[in-house]
């Protein structure tokens, strides 16, 4: 046999172990033993099995061998199991969660218990996370239309953080970012904390009003513009694509960033391409797990235009480090063996049956929503003010988020946002009629 060159001894394992021509598990010949078949040198098979374990695809037990790496081994979820009924019905914040989850936490922490590998998650990771965990996310992205090389991927401790890394590195004090009048909170809290000037773009229900940005920024120096085109919180617009390449001309006119955060972007099925495909020289994505798959898990993920990685990375030294070991090695196992894809899609067809029951249970009233989302926009009468409301609501046992929550400027509509996800399936009918009930007997 001829010798083999030692990268075609690599691309030929890693492919067949992606494949599952060599299933998990598996344990590979011996270093001696690849040497003298493939007749290459020693050292280089040990080069070989340390460039499949820089891919994460084997793992080295010592005094064992070498063996393709188990990544996690569920078969499907547990049969439902119907949630405790909660004392409180909690609308004010989106918790998806499916019966059966915690069941997939059990088995994938077993797995990762024998899987060999489990002391390097006690060793320093690089901030940001490991090349081959990069990557996995970086080919989860492509799923979403985004084509990032894994060295623009960062991992993060949820989007938040991953938010948090992308101000602290584009922006500096007093910068301007527009955002949506109404938008999600945290990146009030954000800009508050990096002593940013929020500038709010008036807002209709199917998108921010480009021309008033366009002006914005013709008027002032906007830094950047954070937007949520894919199932927006809290209006749950899905921008056409005509709005999106409109946004990325003004944009560069501008020359200003643009912040796309995806974090309820699974939820429409067929979306426009992410403004990340449109303008990737400007455009930071910013996503995570917390919708998807748990929000304790606080897993996410940032790509950043290539010239702005690096300080990425020191700011991330300067904040949490990343996304810890331990996090990622469960998150990168669900993404690999489909699960995160799986729980999407069970995902949409919960969020579309909940948005049946709202819609029935609310027929009638001022409602705006996606119907593969978990968001209701409830417009109030003129005379209801919606801090009132909350608070009849409350002593009625049910939480719910006021427009104040959402509002970046002035603009305060009589208006309550209903989060869907974390009353159980079977309770959320009686709920919403009894906000309905509490809400149409507040007297004028
Ligand atoms: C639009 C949006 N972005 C970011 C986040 C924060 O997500 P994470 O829990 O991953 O930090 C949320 C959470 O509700 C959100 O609605």
């Amino acid at each position: 046999m001829r010798s083999s060159s030692y990268k075609a001894v690599v691309h030929e394992f890693a492919a067949a172990i992606r494949s599952g021509a060599i299933p998990a598990g598996t344990q590979m010949p011996t270093h001696r033993a690849l040497a003298r078949e493939r007749r290459i040198a020693l050292a280089t098979a040990s080069r070989v099995y340390a460039e499949l374990a820089a891919l994460g695809l084997v793992v080295g037990e010592p005094g064992r061998g070498t063996f393709v790496r188990v990544r996690s081994g569920y078969d499907g979820l547990e049969p439902s199991r119907a949630l405790p009924v909660p004392r409180l019905a909690d609308l004010s914040f989106n918790q998806p969660l499916a019966p059966g989850q915690a069941g997939l936490l059990r088995q994938a922490l077993r797995t990762m218990a024998v899987s060999g590998d489990i002391g390097a998650l006690l060793r320093q990771h690089p901030p940001g996370g490991h090349r081959h965990d990069r990557e996995v996310v970086a080919t989860y992205l492509l799923g979403r239309g985004i084509d990032a090389v894994p060295h623009d991927v960062l991992l993060t401790s949820g989007t938040q953080q991953a938010l948090d890394i992308v101000l602290r590195t584009l922006t500096r004090p007093g910068g301007v970012l527009a955002v949506d009048a109404l938008s999600y909170p945290g990146i009030k809290l954000l800009a508050s904390a990096h002593s940013l000037d929020l500038a709010p773009i008036p807002v209709t229900a199917t998108g921010p009003d480009l021309d008033v940005l366009d002006h914005l920024c013709r008027a002032r120096p906007v830094r950047a513009v954070y937007t949520i085109p894919t199932v927006h919180n809290p209006l749950g617009w899905v921008l056409e694509r005509e709005q999106r390449d409109r946004l990325a001309v003004i944009a560069r006119a501008h020359n200003c960033l643009i912040i796309e955060d995806g974090t309820y972007a699974f939820l429409e099925p067929s979306p426009p391409p992410p403004l990340q495909a449109l303008a990737p020289e400007r455009t930071c994505y910013v996503a995570g797990l917390s919708k998807n798959v748990a929000p304790g898990l606080r897993f996410g993920f940032a790509v950043l235009p290539g010239g702005h990685v690096e300080s990425a990375i020191r700011s991330l030294r300067a904040a949490a480090w990343g996304a810890p070991g331990l996090i990622t090695a469960l998150a990168t196992g669900w993404l690999l063996d489909g699960t995160v894809t799986r729980l999407e899609k069970d995902r949409r067809e919960d969020a579309a049956a909940r948005q049946d029951i709202a819609r029935a249970a609310l027929a009638g009233m001022n409602v705006t929503a996606h119907p593969t989302s978990y968001m209701v926009w409830l417009g109030l009468e003129p005379h209801q003010r919606p801090d009132h409301v909350a608070a009849v609501l409350a002593e009625e046992g049910i939480l719910v988020s006021t427009a104040d929550a959402f509002a970046t400027g002035p603009y305060r509509p009589q208006a309550l946002r209903l989060a869907l996800a974390t009353v159980a399936l079977g309770e959320l009918g009686a709920v919403l009629h009894h906000l309905r009930d509490t809400i149409e007997a507040i007297p004028p």
